[in-house]
């Protein structure tokens, strides 16, 4: 029996409201994967208590790690070192995260012993060969599905050798899974990155004091240092917070202040996209935190106009473009992106997605073969489905407060995956949404 959850928007309202978003979700998934295989008790605060990021954890403890937490997200990992790991008793499931699956994925290939990674169906249709043609070229043994998916079978005791390999495709996690199988291979491995993409894991090896060398967009790690345990104050996630961003900016009278978000300039591709259409942000009290820049940030309205993406900024706001598409949505004009086919193997096929639900309400939307079309106009109202994409789901209840008509959004379950709180934080703040739950 599978749950099915909806979202009904009533239309108009305002968002007002000075609060914190919780933790990212990026951040406090290498946070359990690193404090895990450090030597020491590392302190975690501010983690996300999401589904995804609770798979990692659950993975962790099944492979003998004590975890105490979340609480409030507090959590205390006793570290096992990099070969305190044990075997799991089973199938490590993760859920619809792709972040798990693919950095679990690099670590375990540098174990002892075997395992088997799977995920829902949405995880288990999404490409997996990125991450296996370099893990096996460094000597892993690692086997997908016939289609090239997961479930992921991989066969421990297997020498690694460092490699020297370049990114076909502008991913993190691809990068990152390459980083922790280095650190069990024999010899150097060095990743170039086609563009710049999130560095949380770089930055976060460096405060476990692991040297991690970084030159433009080549990565360099040796392998077997020891890390060394640490305490982690998490900050918001600039991903939870653009729905509200754009919430306010496209919602005449509304204002919000939303502090301690993550600003790392790996991830605010968003803020760019926003001001080139028009969109003031205010950055207050900018400031550091275990290297992980910060700041509040204060928004009202703007009239948005819509703009033509600068494809660099792709990779530097790839969760964003749900939310973005909205706002295009609410500008003056044409927004047009392209250079973006990654959004066709997110959580959902999200260029396919979104332009249903926009046209379901009524905008003009046309996807394309690496991007999308968007004209401006008056949002209606209606049914649409969110496919089970937590983003998507996300993005159309902000729409509510610029339709006519209520809107209803099917298959918003997995809301849950990334922004449990979603639902409280947004009708606190002045959206008029409900919860619909079944079972099917
Ligand atoms: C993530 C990287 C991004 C992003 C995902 C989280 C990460 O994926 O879409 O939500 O934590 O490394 P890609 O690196 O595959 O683009």
């Amino acid at each position: 029996m599978l749950k099915t959850i909806s979202f009904n928007v009533t239309p108009g309202g305002t968002l007002h409201g000075q609060f914190r978003v919780s933790g990212d979700k990026s951040i406090s998934h290498r946070a359990i994967i690193l404090g895990s295989i450090a030597e020491g008790i590392t302190q975690i605060s501010g983690f996300l208590e999401a589904e995804d990021t609770l798979a990692t954890l659950n993975a962790f403890r099944s492979m003998g790690v004590a975890i105490d937490g979340p609480d409030e997200g507090s959590v205390t990992i006793q570290g096992v070192g990099l070969n305190g790991l044990s075997r799991p008793g089973q199938a490590l499931d993760l859920g619809n995260s792709g972040t798990s699956m693919r950095l679990l994925s690099g670590l375990l290939v540098g174990q002892e012993f075997d395992s088997v990674l799977i995920g829902d169906q949405s995880l288990s249709q999404r490409p997996m060969q990125r991450i296996i043609s370099p893990l096996k070229r460094m000597g892993a043994s690692i086997a997908p599905s016939s289609q090239g998916t997961a479930p992921l079978c991989i066969q421990g005791g297997h020498v690694l050798e460092g490699v020297s390999y370049e990114m076909p495709v502008a991913s993190a996690q691809v990068k990152s899974c390459l980083l922790l199988a280095g650190i069990y291979a024999k010899g150097k491995t060095c990743i170039t990155e086609p563009v710049r993409t999130r560095n949380h894991t770089e930055t976060m090896l460096k405060g476990f004091s692991y040297p991690v060398q970084v030159v433009d967009r080549r990565i360099c790690i040796n392998p077997g240092e020891a890390l060394t345990a640490t305490e982690i104050d998490i900050p918001g996630d600039i991903s939870a917070a653009a729905f509200f961003l754009v919430g306010a900016i496209i919602t005449p009278g509304s204002r919000l202040e939303i502090n301690h978000v993550g600003m790392n300039p790996t991830r605010i591709g968003i803020l760019s996209i926003l001001r080139l259409m028009g969109a003031e942000i205010e950055i207050k009290n900018e400031t550091v935190v275990g290297g992980e820049p910060v700041a509040d940030l204060c928004v009202g309205f703007s009239q948005l106009r819509g703009i033509e993406i600068p494809q660099d900024l792709v990779p530097l706001a790839i969760d964003e473009f749900p939310i973005v598409f909205i706002a295009a949505a609410c500008a003056e004009g044409e927004t047009c992106l392209k250079g973006a086919a990654e959004l066709k193997v997110k959580e959902s096929d999200r260029i396919q997605v979104m332009a249903n639900g926009l046209n379901q309400l009524g905008i003009k939307a046309i996807p394309e073969a690496d991007g999308i079309l968007i004209e401006g106009g008056q949002l209606s109202g209606g049914n649409v489905d969110a496919s089970g994409d937590h983003r998507v789901a996300m993005a159309f209840s902000i729409a509510g407060l610029r339709a006519k008509n209520p809107i209803v959004i099917s298959n918003c379950e997995n809301v849950n995956t990334s922004f449990p709180n979603f639902i409280e934080i947004s009708s606190q703040l002045g959206l008029a949404i409900s919860v619909k739950g079944g079972v099917r």
